[in-house]
C-alpha cells in the first residue's frame, strides 16, 4: 500500500474527482479527511470508503473561509494527530463571458479556487513541515489551454499552476513537495455544468471526447491514481511539477471529426 499510515485532507471530496481521489487514497491505506461545503456529499464519500474497509472522516468546511479552514485542520489533528498530504481539489466554475459575470461571481470563484488553495496550504503547512508531507493542487488543462465562456475559471487555474511552482520553491527546504494535476475533460460535476451551459448540451458532451487524443473523456479514478502517485514516496523527487492527465487534450492536436 502506497499511503499506509498517512493522513490526507482532500477538499471538494463530496463529489466527482475529489470523491474518486478519496477512494483511491483510502485503497492505498490513507486515513482520508473528506472535506466539502456540501456535508451530505462528504458524508456519502466517507460512508463509501468505510463500506470498503477504509478509514475516513467527513468534515464540513468552506475552503474560502479562514475560520472554516482552521476548524478543518483542528478537527483533522484531533482525529488523526498529524497531516501528511493536502489535496486542494475544491473549485467552482462560472460558465459565462466576462460581461455577464457579476463582481460577486468573480470574487467567489477566485476565493474558492485560488483563495481556498492558499488558505488550506497556509493552515496545513505547520503540520506538513512536521511530517515532511506534500501538497497536490487540482489545476486544469484550462490553466494553459483555454476554452470559451470560462475566462475567470481559466485565470484561477493558471494561478494555481504558478502558485504550485512558487510554493515548491519556498518549502522544498522543509522537505515539502508541491505538485499540481491538470485534468482534461473528466466525467464529473464541473464538466457536466459546462456542457449544460452550451446551446446543445448533448452535442457538446458527445463532441468533448473528440478533443482528446484518446477519443474519450476521462474518468475521475484516472485522476485519483495520479494523485496517489504524487502523494506517495514513489514521487519522492517530484516537486514543482504539472501533471497533465488530459488524454492528449490541449497538447497541440486539432479537434478531430
Ligand atoms: N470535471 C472536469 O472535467 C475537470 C477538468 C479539469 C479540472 N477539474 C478540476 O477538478 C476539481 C474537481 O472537479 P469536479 O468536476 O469533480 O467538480 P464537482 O463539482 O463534481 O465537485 C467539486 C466539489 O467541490 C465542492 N466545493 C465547492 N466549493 C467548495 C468550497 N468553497 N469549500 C469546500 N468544497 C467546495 C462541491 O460541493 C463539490 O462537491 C476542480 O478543481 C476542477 O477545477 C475538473
Amino acid at each position: 500500500m502506497k499511503l499506509k499510515g498517512r493522513v490526507a485532507i482532500i477538499t471538494g471530496a463530496g463529489n466527482g474527482i475529489g470523491r474518486a481521489c478519496s477512494q483511491e487514497f483510502a485503497k492505498e491505506g490513507a486515513s482520508v479527511v473528506v472535506v466539502d461545503v456540501n456535508f451530505r456529499g462528504a458524508e456519502e464519500t466517507a460512508r463509501m470508503i468505510k463500506a470498503s474497509g477504509g478509514t475516513a472522516l467527513a468534515v464540513e468546511a468552506d475552503v474560502a473561509d479562514p475560520f472554516s479552514v482552521e476548524q478543518m485542520v483542528k478537527k483533522t489533528v484531533e482525529a488523526f494527530s498529524q497531516i501528511h498530504v493536502l489535496l486542494n481539489n475544491a473549485a467552482v466554475q462560472i460558465n459565462k463571458n466576462i460581461e455577464d459575470t457579476t463582481f460577486e461571481e468573480w470574487n467567489r470563484q477566485m476565493a474558492v479556487n485560488l483563495g481556498g488553495t492558499f488558505l488550506c496550504s497556509k493552515y496545513c503547512l505547520p503540520h506538513l513541515k512536521a511530517t515532511r508531507g506534500n501538497i497536490v493542487n487540482m489545476a486544469s488543462v484550462n490553466g494553459f489551454f483555454v476554452e470559451p465562456i470560462v475566462a475567470g475559471y481559466c485565470a484561477t487555474k493558471a494561478g494555481i499552476i504558478g502558485f504550485t511552482k512558487a510554493m515548491a520553491i519556498d518549502h522544498g527546504k522543509d522537505g515539502i513537495r508541491v505538485n499540481c494535476i491538470c485534468p482534461g475533460y473528466i466525467d464529473s460535476g464541473l464538466a457536466e455544468s459546462y456542457f449544460q451551459a452550451q446551446a446543445d448540451p448533448a452535442a457538446a458532451r458527445a463532441a468533448a471526447g473528440q478533443l482528446h487524443a484518446l477519443w474519450r473523456i476521462g474518468q475521475p479514478a484516472e485522476v485519483g491514481r495520479v494523485a496517489v502517485f504524487l502523494a506517495s514516496d514513489d514521487a519522492s523527487f517530484v516537486t514543482a511539477s504539472q501533471y497533465n492527465v488530459t488524454g492528449g487534450f490541449g497538447s497541440g492536436i486539432a479537434p478531430l471529426d
